[in-house]
């Protein structure tokens, strides 16, 4: 294996799926705390009034790190992380979004975690904005739809980037910020409150084109403007990261909707094409090249899509590329111009299945091979230092009365990504650190589901935030404990 020798191996978290403490410590609600539980064929309700009496609400109590996290470092200075991604609940620091100073409670919450990590030496890697913002601001602003929202995130970027300097290096602005170019994420991803829909519906797999229907043009709209309002914030973000410390390094993260064109008809190589620059390159475009793609002009055209744009916009994306690129790996899916409608699943949309690959318990489709070929192609595009920050299967686990979890299943799918991404190396690619996804149980993010597991540790909770929150080690963590110790050489 050719993993360099200061490669960051580690896992990833999100505060929504992870860290409980709901209303804790000053915290008020995130958006994200307003999603009952669903399943693989029903999708996420949105509740306006939290009804616990009715509903269950993952984000809750998720995985109880907010009380657990020492011993959760501890285990994975055991597993000898060198990088543990973890995002930030705007909501902890700043309960409203608009309030005038920030929550002291919230801070010091994050700067214990920091130097719990520090003790071990492992270096956090901190998504600002994961999937949620204060409720507040969805609720009274719109969301990301309204400008004032940048200046809101910039407040809470300053307060973070004071606070922590010395504690972190690595910052991403927005999670998957490409998932906003998909219909219907509106509100999951912009907090835009006026939304038609604000089901987080990719849990349900007959009635998509029923769900999209009742998403409308204008929803559509809003996403594209509140992406914009997300671009200038995230420039500004890294050139204020800059000033405050030469040393933080900022990177986009882009969901890695990856697919392939179903047959070789010329028509459906023009779709693929299409297909990839709007969903994976035209956030990246942006974040990384400093300005709007040449194809967005036909693209809004086509959609009958109009933004505001203001003067010195261009020039505020210009000063803010990001510092590197790090990308979400789950699976792949196909695109065609014939009719077919087999759809593929994911955590983003993934267009028609493919019939070479094997998919998931929950429908995802499995492909080792198609991360290798990304990297390549994004290493191509970019020539920025690469991070993969999320990877992993989602499957049901069983802990046995022995208290162990043979989840050889997780280490088979972790081995081919591993191999793939040392592959992509020796192709040529600057990949510089890989943290997988849920690396400790926690929820899923499109169902809800905890029994959706992801980790190299159990967490005895189930969907209902039932049980003792108790920690087991699978056999994946013994495996990953190896792979990190031989620095990869472990699959040769
Ligand atoms: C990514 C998200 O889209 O996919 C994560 O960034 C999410 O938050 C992950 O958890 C896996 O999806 P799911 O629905 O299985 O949790």
């Amino acid at each position: 294996m050719n993993f360099p020798k200061d490669f960051l191996w580690g896992g990833a978290t999100a505060a929504n799926q992870f860290e409980g403490g709901y209303n804790e410590g000053g915290k008020l609600d995130s958006t994200a705390d307003h999603y009952i539980l669903g399943s693989r064929k029903a999708p996420r309700l949105f509740t306006e009034k939290i009804d616990k009496a009715k509903y269950s609400y993952p984000s809750h109590s998720a995985s109880d790190f907010y009380h657990h996290y020492k011993e959760d470092i501890a285990l994975m200075a055991e597993m000898g992380f060198k990088l543990f991604r973890m995002s930030i609940n705007w909501s902890r620091i700043y309960p409203h979004g608009d309030d005038k100073v920030p929550n002291p409670c919230g801070i010091e919450f994050y700067r214990n975690v920091f130097i719990e990590l520090k003790k071990y030496n492992i270096e956090p890697l901190v998504t600002i904005s994961h999937n949620e913002m204060p409720f507040h601001l969805a609720k009274t602003y719109d969301g990301w739809l309204n400008r004032k929202t940048i200046q809101f995130y910039l407040n809470f970027c300053q307060t973070i980037f004071s606070e922590y300097k010395g504690l972190v290096k690595y910052w991403l602005t927005f999670n998957e910020i490409n998932c906003l170019t998909q219909k219907g994420t509106g509100y999951f991803s912009a907090g835009i409150y006026s939304v038609s829909n604000k089901d987080l519906g990719s849990g349900v797999i007959e009635n998509i084109s029923e769900r999209n229907a009742r998403i409308q043009h204008d929803d559509l709209v809003k996403q594209y403007q509140a992406l914009h309002h997300q671009f200038i914030a995230s420039a500004k973000a890294v050139k204020l990261a800059h000033t405050i410390d030469q040393n933080y390094q900022v990177g986009c993260m882009i969901g890695g909707i990856c697919q392939y064109p179903y047959t070789c008809r010329p028509e459906d190589m023009l779709l693929i094409q299409k297909e990839r620059r709007n969903s994976l390159y035209y956030c990246a475009d942006i974040q990384v090249k400093g300005k709007y793609p040449s194809y967005s002009k036909r693209f809004f055209k086509e959609n009958n899509i109009s933004i505001q744009i203001l003067e010195g916009d261009e020039e505020i994306l210009k000063e803010g590329t990001v510092d590197f690129f790090s990308m979400s790996y789950y699976s792949t899916g196909c695109v065609t111009t014939e009719k077919n409608e087999n759809l593929a699943l994911g955590n983003l949309a993934f267009g028609i299945s493919n019939p070479h690959l094997k998919t998931s318990q929950w429908g995802w489709q499995i492909d080792p091979n198609g991360l290798r070929y990304f990297l390549n192609e994004i290493y191509d595009r970019y020539q920025l230092p690469i991070m993969v920050v999320e990877n992993g299967l989602g499957q049901v686990d069983v802990l046995e009365a022995d208290h162990t979890i043979h989840d050889d299943y997780r280490i088979d799918y972790m081995r081919q990504h591993i191999k793939a991404m040392s592959e992509a190396i020796q192709d040529g690619v600057d990949l510089i650190g890989y943290t997988a996804w849920g690396c400790i149980d926690l929820v899923a993010a499109s169902t809800g589901e905890m029994k959706k597991r992801y980790g190299m540790i159990y967490v005895d909770v189930d969907d209902y935030g039932k049980g003792s929150f108790k920690r087991y080690k699978k056999d994946s963590f013994y495996w990953y404990t190896s792979v990190i110790k031989s620095n990869g050489n472990i699959l040769e």
